[in-house]
């Protein structure tokens, strides 16, 4: 979580990707930040952290999941070092209309 003023501004977490144990060296990485305080560079800030402090944890490997009209997200990835390694078409629904999902990843360790 990062704070601002004592206020939770922005978090990033990092779950199993799945529960499998040949999965174990990978996490899936999420953030969000306050709508209003957005373009600051606290997205940036969180997810160096967690690039920074996976291999420790036994992470080799970071996934991000997005929907493929992310833009924000999907350049916060990719200048963070995140490449394409999948797309999911139409498995997901927005408002009635199919909407596609993004892989991301990059290596963080071995
Ligand atoms: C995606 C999100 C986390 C970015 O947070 P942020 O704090 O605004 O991002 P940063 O300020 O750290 O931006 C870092 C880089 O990401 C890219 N980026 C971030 N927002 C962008 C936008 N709206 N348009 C284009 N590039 C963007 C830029 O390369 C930016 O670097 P720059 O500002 O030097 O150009 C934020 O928009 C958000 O919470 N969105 C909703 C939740 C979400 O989609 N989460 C991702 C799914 S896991």
């Amino acid at each position: 979580m990062l704070e601002d003023d004592e206020q939770v501004v922005a978090w990033l977490s990092l779950e199993d990707y799945k529960d499998r144990a040949a999965y174990s060296i990978t996490a899936e990485v999420s953030v969000y930040v306050d709508a209003a305080r957005r373009r600051r560079g606290y997205a940036r800030t969180l997810l160096d952290h967690a690039i920074a402090k996976a291999p420790p944890l036994g992470i080799e490997r970071l996934v991000a999941v997005a929907f493929g009209h992310n833009e924000p997200s999907i350049a916060l990835f990719a200048a963070a070092g995140f490449e394409h390694w999948g797309l999911l078409p139409g498995i997901t629904r927005l408002d009635g209309r199919p909407a596609d999902i993004v892989i991301l990843g990059r290596a963080v360790g071995a």
